[in-house]
């Protein structure tokens, strides 16, 4: 049975904007993105969404809903009281292009900044060789859809233009992690991490880890292991001493 929903959607541009009232048709088992496309085919033909699989993988249609970072692909009306306005806004630590589209380039720059995986030298095709157990611990990382959306809850960021620049965000924070993770990968991530990526802003509030779709435990399996491990560096004896005689 279908019943008349009540959307509140932001829309706008780089110049300003605002919330906009719609009462849209709802039916049995629908998400969110159902709606925001029937808008758009009967009352908002240029109300502007990114979208593309329609099945929680591509990542693509990050948004805010009631005020929380959403899929709205995996937003169930069901989850929602029919006479309940739903407010659906764009990712707010992120730039508005228009509507509900934000520019993520943020995100991509942050990804070129990191060290890409780096075997040790001479270790020819056909010469990785890796236990199963370090291959499942980093399994879990595969699973991110760079949706973006822990890099649009993180406070750090959040509330706070000026630190971009000095903050990896969680998402790379944990590629990182999942590097120094990896037994065929020689580079050094740990002071790197921590003076040029940012791990030392996190103070673990797991606000990334709430809202990852893909259920990735960000915060216990990557940042806080990656961060005992920068600690682990920092006051170990022997890496100390192992600092002080060779590293001048
Ligand atoms: Fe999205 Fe989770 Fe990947 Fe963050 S870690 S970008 S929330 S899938
Ligand atoms: Fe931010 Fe996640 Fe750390 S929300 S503060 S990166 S635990
Ligand atoms: Fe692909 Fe929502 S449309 S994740």
């Amino acid at each position: 049975m279908g019943y008349d929903a009540k959307f509140r959607i932001w829309r706008g541009d780089t110049e300003g904007g605002g919330l906009q009232d719609y009462t849209v048709l709802a039916n049995d088992g629908e998400v969110v993105l159902d709606i925001i496309h029937r808008l758009q085919a009967t009352q908002a033909p240029d109300l502007a969404v990114r979208w593309n699989c329609k099945a929680g993988k591509c990542g693509s249609c990050s948004a805010e809903v009631n005020g929380y970072p959403k899929l709205l692909c995996m937003t169930r009306m069901s989850t929602f009281t029919e006479d309940e306005v739903i407010t659906v806004t764009p990712m707010r630590t992120f730039p508005v292009i228009r509507d509900l589209v934000t520019d993520v380039s943020f995100n991509y720059e942050k990804a070129r900044e990191i060290q890409s995986f780096t075997p040790p030298p001479g270790l020819g095709p056909g010469e990785y060789r890796m236990k199963q157990v370090d291959v499942q611990r980093s399994q879990e990382f595969r699973k991110c859809i760079e949706c973006f959306l822990c890099q649009n809850t993180c406070h750090v960021v959040r509330d706070h233009e000026e630190n971009k620049q000095a903050f990896a965000g969680p998402r790379y924070l944990m590629r990182i992690a999942e590097l120094d993770m990896h037994p065929l990968d020689v580079a050094e991530r740990r002071d790197t991490a921590q003076n040029e990526h940012g791990l030392g802003f996190c103070n673990i509030t797991k606000c990334c880890t709430d809202v990852c779709p893909e259920d990735i435990k960000i915060t216990d399996n990557a940042l806080i292991p990656m961060k005992e491990r920068v600690v682990d560096q920092k006051y170990d004896p022997l890496v100390w001493l192992g600092n002080k005689l060779f590293r001048r």
